[in-house]
């Protein structure tokens, strides 16, 4: 099946002289959950504006389901659910009526079971009569993705769903994201958590300074982010690994002073304790050690940094 969303060398220079995207080509299979990772400020709201038809890109091109987000606005549109960053509602309207009035918005019949299951499902139907002003914050957000699924859209954008949100709230949305996807919605969500995303995607996509640096899937990303680097200066240079060792990931480098063990923190146990034992065991000491994560974890890290 072709990708539900597909992206093609987008880039988006602001009026300012801003560049917040590069060249950003990214496909979206039908039924994930993808999450695009990066710090405030790294044009994920831009990208989905993009996408929604909202923000101009600069160049390139999106297809939603094969209709182009410009030339087919309407059409590509329909196929968008939108949860927007900023929470803004018409305080006075009922539930009901404000997400049965999305779902006209996109010219789509009145349905009134399908918005009652909309509601069931995001456990609103009980509050279907009560004005938006008497809603919780967490009703609040889940209201939004009503109106955003109002219309049946195929793909339904969160972005920042769990921005300032409290701990518990952001388990519930979490929980709530992934029965979506058993409704057969395609979800793209964004966020600046790599916790979240650790907990919610099927894929991973990072986002940094307007330039997608890694998409992977979310197995995969964990295994890597899991791997550290343990160094072992020695005492004195060996000509090779010695043959007890070769259990062992293990490398000599190059100047032979040093080994470097390669160890998964996800397992349970390391290695550690017992190639300490096995290299005294063998002879060798060592005059110094140091830890190192993997070149992903620290990608990871230096966004973090730049967390506000
Ligand atoms: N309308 C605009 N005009 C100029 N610069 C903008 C505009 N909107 C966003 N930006 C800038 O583009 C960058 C990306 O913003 P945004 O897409 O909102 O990032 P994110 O959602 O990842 O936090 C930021 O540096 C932001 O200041
Ligand atoms: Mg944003």
């Amino acid at each position: 099946m072709p990708p539900v969303l597909s992206l093609a060398h987008v880039s988006k220079t602001y009026d300012s002289g801003f560049q917040a995207l590069k060249d950003v080509s990214l496909e979206i299979e039908r039924g994930e959950i993808f999450a695009l990772l990066g710090p405030n400020g790294a044009g994920k709201t831009t990208l989905i504006g993009i996408i929604c038809g909202i923000v101009k890109a600069s160049s390139g091109t999106v297809t939603v389901d094969g209709q182009d987000v410009v030339a087919d606005y309407r059409a590509a549109r329909a196929k968008i659910g939108l949860v927007p960053q900023e929470l803004a509602t018409d305080a006075f309207e009922s539930v009901w009526a404000t997400v049965s009035f999305s779902r006209g918005l996109f010219g789509k019949p009145r349905n009134p079971a399908h918005i009652e299951k909309v509601l069931r499902d995001l456990s609103l139907y009980d509050k279907r009569d009560a004005k938006i002003i008497t809603l919780s914050g967490g009703m609040k957000r889940r209201l939004l993705i009503a109106k955003a699924l109002a219309h049946e859209p195929e793909v339904l954008f969160l972005d920042e769903p769990t921005a300032g949100v409290d701990v518990e709230l952001r388990r519930d949305m979490w929980r709530l994201v992934r029965a979506l996807r058993e409704t057969g919605v395609t979800v793209i969500l964004t966020t600046h958590y790599i916790e979240e995303a650790e907990e919610m995607a099927d894929r991973v996509g990072v986002i940094n300074k307007g330039e997608i640096v890694l998409v992977e899937e979310k197995h995969e990303l964990m295994r890597k982010l899991g791997r550290k680097e343990l160094t072992l200066y020695l005492h004195d240079p060996i000509e090779a690994i010695p043959e007890a060792l070769a259990g062992y990931d293990l490398e000599l480098s190059q100047d032979r002073c040093a080994l470097v063990y390669t160890f998964d923190t996800q397992r349970e146990r390391t290695g550690i304790t017992a190639l300490l034992q096995d290299l005294s065991n063998a002879g060798i000491h060592f005059r110094d050690i140091e830890t190192r994560e993997s070149s992903l974890e620290e990608i990871f890290v230096s966004l973090v940094k730049e967390e506000t």
